[in-house]
């Protein structure tokens, strides 16, 4: 596996590669990543992955100082994982001049759900992912389904803005218990780890009742919220929405998904369950 850390490094690899599939990430890896990796090689010759903590997500007090940077460790799971080549440029190769960079400015829907708690989130992420594609130029690319709300920003702005690359759909990986797999797993104390999986307990009984035919979608929310309260969760929401758009739920719609973000403590976690019926 090569890893390259200049724009300019990585194009000139880019042109003696094939087909190439891509995947994203921030690094601090888990079996969640890899699994997105894994997919990748079934749709091209050659998977490139990129690790790079994007500042411009992270707003005002949250982790990036502290996010994990591991990359060495990365790397060794990377090339076991059979990845051809990683980008993992430094800040000032992808932003030289961050202050004062063009953005993608994703619509609405950045201000929603958890855009409404983390504003300029997506905006970042899809900065991000914007240059990330046209450095790399992949055929594919891999996004978990764990970041619902990103993986549909970055469908919208492929498709809006005509990015040539198919965007793949990973399922969330999960520990035993049920807890999505996180670099932010990390933070949670023994305490919280027991509690964590409630989120995912709470989601599925939701999208259950959903499959049954429950339409009264706020009382649903309201209840969900009001059990992880209960336990001791900070709930910034628990919503039911259209799964292809992310546009509110109306009643008849067959294909919804309830998404949640909370936090225990510290830490703030996000899963989300899909229910379709027919
Ligand atoms: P990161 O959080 O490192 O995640 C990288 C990719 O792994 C994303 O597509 C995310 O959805 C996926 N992923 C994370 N946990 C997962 C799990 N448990 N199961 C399945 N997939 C999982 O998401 C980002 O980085 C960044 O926002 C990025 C897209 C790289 C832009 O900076």
């Amino acid at each position: 596996m090569q890893i390259i850390h200049t724009v300019a490094e990585f194009r000139r690899w880019r042109e003696t590669a094939g087909a190439v599939a891509f995947v994203p990430t921030m690094g601090n890896l888990h079996a969640g990543h890899l699994a997105l990796v894994r997919t990748a090689a079934q749709h091209a010759p050659d998977v490139a992955a990129s690790i790079f903590v994007n500042r411009l997500q992270f707003g005002q007090g949250e982790d990036f100082d502290r996010y994990p940077r591991t990359l060495d460790e990365d790397a060794a799971k990377l090339r076991d994982a059979g990845v051809a080549v990683l980008f993992a440029p430094d800040e000032a190769e992808l932003y030289p001049r961050v202050a004062q960079h063009y953005q993608v400015e994703p619509p609405h829907l950045q201000n929603e759900l958890c855009g409404a708690f983390r504003p300029g989130h997506f905006r970042g992420v899809a900065t991000v992912v914007a240059k990330l594609f046209n450095i790399v130029r992949p055929d594919v690319a891999c996004f978990g389904k764990k970041d619902y709300q990103q993986l549909m920003i970055v469908q919208g702005m492929v498709r809006d803005l005509d990015m040539a690359v198919r965007i793949v759909p990973v399922d969330t990986g999960r520990d035993t218990d049920g807890l999505a797999l996180s670099s932010r797993n990390r933070y949670l104390s023994p305490d919280e780890r027991a509690e964590a999986p409630r989120l995912y307990r709470v989601l599925r009984r939701v999208a259950d009742a959903l499959r049954g035919g429950a339409c009264d979608y706020a009382a649903l929310e309201r209840q969900a919220a009001a059990e992880l309260s209960a336990h001791g969760w900070t709930v910034d929401y628990v919503e039911i929405r259209e799964a292809d758009t992310l546009n509110i739920a109306r009643v008849g719609m067959a294909r919804l998904v309830v998404l949640a973000a909370a936090r225990l403590g510290q830490t703030r976690l996000i899963d989300n369950v899909e229910a379709f019926s027919n």
